[in-house]
């Protein structure tokens, strides 16, 4: 159930799970407010039907320690100018004074506990620690999808103190638009995927092997591929231990009639340096002593061609080592070229959203998931328990 369908806020006091998880820069400013910006429709819904909003994130891994750098300060900063309203924050999540300090609420107020993650009981699922974390609320509404893959207690255990739990808007996008990529898809669906390494994605190539009709392969992770397929790649990113999985993985797409696109050209460098010496070669010129740090121009040619057809895509990583300019050309390329399709356009997982909002193209995705880990677990098929507890006990 979500927000929408509970019928009386009005006096409440509703505890909101947000993940204002955001990059802050070494002054404490937040670089990227994106996850900020993604759960206002929930709390100005429950701000406009006259709620006492409290609000609960982690920022880091502070790793059960008060650490001030990890403090929800700049986001519930941010929070209050992107609302136009007051954010009072809480010097805690949990005790008496945050407690008072709800009790104390009007209607149409709005709180921010501090880091959840202050305390260990928080990644330790702690039922003590969740009872005291609703802190009187009366209802409860995730909307962190970003964190919904952990089994934390503000995810997962609190759920058991509240009569009333539901889901937000944000959680209510991001499903649908998985949905209607993965589990109804027009078709032909693509999947491209990238990132440094095999070894992360294995499962999630493993779930894409059973619903695509193309993958597109690029980043480092393309490099194990090309080398399972005898390519001299030098000293480009492989990792050994996946070659045989690597190849044993092209051979089923190939039995399920998967079109399956790897790189043919790539920039290619002679040491892992934004100011190292670059050409652009063919995979079967890459020089001995030299790595490909980035897909080339007929690669990048050759995916959008893949792409024209497509109707549903599906992106995952970058195309290279988009961080240094030198070999981030690949990438932005893949970005423009998925904006320009006329496919439904779901893109997710950390770096694959900043390359987006970097490339200026955000706006002709049709959805950039808020998740990174989230995102990558659902894709490969599984179910999340923050939204798993939200099914079970939708009351
Ligand atoms: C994320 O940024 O992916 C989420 O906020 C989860 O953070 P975590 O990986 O530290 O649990």
């Amino acid at each position: 159930r979500y927000i929408d369908e509970i019928s009386e806020l009005k006096d409440k006091k509703v505890f909101i799970r947000v993940d204002f998880n955001v990059p802050l820069d070494e002054h404490q400013n937040i670089t990227e407010d994106t996850r900020i910006r993604a759960v206002l429709p929930t709390i100005n819904f429950a701000l406009d039907a006259g709620a006492k909003v409290v609000l609960a994130s982690h920022l880091g891994r502070p790793k059960g320690e008060r650490k001030p750098k990890y403090s929800m300060a700049p986001a519930a900063k941010r929070l209050s100018r992107l609302l136009g309203k007051e954010v009072l924050l809480a010097p805690d999540c949990i005790g008496s004074e945050v407690r008072q300090m709800i009790d104390a609420m009007k209607s149409g107020d709005i709180i921010m506990l501090e880091n959840v993650r202050f305390y260990e009981g928080e990644e330790k699922n702690d039922e003590n620690f969740a009872r005291e974390l609703a802190n009187g609320c009366e209802i409860y509404v995730n909307d962190a999808f970003a964190v919904s893959h952990r089994a934390h207690a503000s995810v997962e255990a609190i759920t058991k103190f509240f009569p009333v739990v539901a889901a937000g808007f944000l959680m209510k996008n991001e499903m649908n638009y998985f949905e209607k990529a993965m589990q109804k898809p027009i078709r032909p669906l693509v999947a491209i995927l990238g990132g440094a390494k095999v070894s992360g994605k294995l499962e999630v190539l493993e779930s894409l092997l059973n619903k695509v009709d193309k993958i597109i392969i690029g980043g480092g992770m393309a490099f194990t591929f090309l080398k399972a397929l005898g390519y001299n790649v030098g000293k480009s990113l492989v990792e050994e231990d996946l070659i045989e999985t690597a190849r044993s993985t092209y051979a089923k797409a190939r039995e399920k009639g998967i079109k399956f696109y790897l790189p043919v050209d790539c920039v290619a460098a002679d040491r892992f340096n934004p100011e190292a010496e670059t050409k652009v070669t063919t995979i079967q010129e890459i020089p001995e002593e030299w790595m490909a740090l980035d897909i080339g121009p007929a690669t990048v040619a050759l995916f959008t061609e893949a792409l024209q057809s497509a109707k549903t895509i599906i992106w995952n990583g970058p195309m290279g080592v988009f961080e240094m300019d030198a070999f981030s050309r690949g990438t932005f390329a893949m970005v423009t070229a998925v904006a320009n399709s006329y496919a439904l356009t779901i893109v997710g997982g950390g770096d694959t959203d900043s390359a987006v909002h970097r490339a200026g193209e955000y706006a002709k995705i049709s959805y950039i998931s808020t998740g990174g880990g989230a995102f990558l677990e659902l894709l490969e098929g599984k179910k999340l328990p923050g939204i798993k507890v939200l099914e079970e006990n939708g009351k």
